[in-house]
């Protein structure tokens, strides 16, 4: 017989028990029920517990429990599963930026996306070994988050919690920005278990309405920003083996009022999970959203319809309806069998109507909606 034969049927079975048994199948449980939103605003104390779990799930508009991660990197399978990025953005007329550096365990990434209207959407990435330095801020509102290298540069730093540089370059782009907030101005930060126990987790803060400063040259062409819109997302968190989400980010001047929206799917615990991330923002005032679904179009692959699952307004949640039209749109890739990502980054502009109790918003602002699954 064939010896080589026997043993590429042997590895192939191998495989496919490992795909099988210890990858497994992907999330595919969606929230299509209201969840109550649970408050967290008068909560104080840590974020986590000293076994690295969450403490409390809900939400609150300003990041006032205490981060407090040691206990997330205390064995080596932890610190694989622990995952962190600090991701800035803005969604003007003319450009788009996205600026992050993210650390997933056993690698990090740098990433600056520029999509320029009439242009197809760039990004300049570097997957960063695990045993170059890097530094992540200590909170959303504290610490320096830093990578540099020949080909990239990526500068975050806190002056204080109000003022933030965001400063990032390469070969042929410079972005040099500053983010002000008032001390008033409302945020989202979610505490979102992905699993029972609530040792899975996402923990966020979602900062939106930054009064933006600065200049961007991208190839040459130059952009000066004076008092434009932008906003953080800054995330920690332990997530399972098969990770992903829908996440809509929208922001802009609409009818006098500062207009964002932060809508997301997670693969949350669905019994467990008290709220959601799904908000709008108008000036510094947060409103809650009930569960928020998005689905592509039937009619239309360019467009996306959300809305919550809840057509009504009620005490704890308002309710949101709409529609994404996507302008361009940049994919990503990675397959290394048991380590695959694949990223779908849609620019455009979200279009709708928030209800609240007492008022009617309607909106109409630019922004991305990203679609990600990972193993990872
Ligand atoms: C874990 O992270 C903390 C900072 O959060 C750091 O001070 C400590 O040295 C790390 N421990 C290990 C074992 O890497
Ligand atoms: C956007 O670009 C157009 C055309 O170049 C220009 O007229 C307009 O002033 C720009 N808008 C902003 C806000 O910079
Ligand atoms: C960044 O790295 C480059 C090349 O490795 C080096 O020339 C430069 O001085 C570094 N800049 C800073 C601020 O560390």
């Amino acid at each position: 017989m064939f010896p080589w034969l026997k043993c590429a049927a042997y590895l192939l079975i191998f495989c496919i028990i490992i795909e099988l048994i210890i990858l497994g199948p992907p999330l595919t449980n969606r929230i299509t029920t209201s969840i109550y939103q649970y408050n967290l605003d008068l909560k104080v104390g840590d974020v986590l517990t000293n076994e690295g779990k969450l403490q409390h799930t809900g939400y609150l508009s300003f990041p006032t429990l205490h981060w407090n991660p040691q206990s997330l990197n205390s064995t080596l399978y932890k610190s694989l599963r622990y995952k962190q990025w600090d991701f800035y953005a803005m969604y003007t007329e003319n450009i788009t930026l996205c600026v992050a550096l993210a650390d997933i365990g056993y690698a990090k990434n740098a990433f600056i996306t520029i999509y320029e209207k009439g242009r197809d959407p760039i990004t300049y990435d570097q997957i960063i070994f695990p045993w170059e330095p890097t530094k992540m801020s200590d909170t959303s509102e504290e610490g320096t988050t830093f990578y540099n290298s020949s080909s990239i540069f990526v500068l975050f730093v806190n002056a204080h919690k109000y003022l933030k540089s965001v400063i990032a370059h390469n070969s042929n782009t410079e972005i040099n920005l500053q983010f002000r907030k008032s001390p008033q101005q409302e945020s989202i930060v979610y505490l979102g278990p992905f699993n029972s126990d609530m040792s899975q987790f996402f923990y966020s803060h979602k900062v939106y309405n930054y009064k933006v400063y600065g200049y961007a040259e991208i190839q040459g062409r130059e952009y000066v920003f004076d008092n434009e819109l932008g906003m953080l997302d800054w995330v920690r968190g332990v997530w399972p083996y098969h990770g992903g989400w829908i996440w809509g980010s929208g922001m802009g001047e609409y009818q006098g009022n500062k207009f964002a929206l932060n809508l997301g799917e997670l693969p949350k615990d669905p019994n467990v999970a008290k709220a959601t991330d799904d908000c709008v923002i108008i000036n510094e005032m947060m409103i809650k959203l009930d569960v928020v679904v998005m689905e592509k179009s039937e009619k239309d692959e360019n467009v996306w319809e959300f809305k919550t699952v809840n057509s009504e307004p009620q005490a704890m949640y308002s309710v949101i309806k709409g529609e994404f039209r996507v302008e361009a749109k940049y994919n990503k890739k990675i397959n290394f069998w048991v380590f695959q990502s694949y990223l779908i980054q849609n620019f455009g502009v979200f279009e709708g109507e928030v209800k609240t109790l007492e008022e009617n918003y309607k909106f109409k602002v630019r922004g991305i909606l990203e679609v990600h699954s990972a193993r990872w």
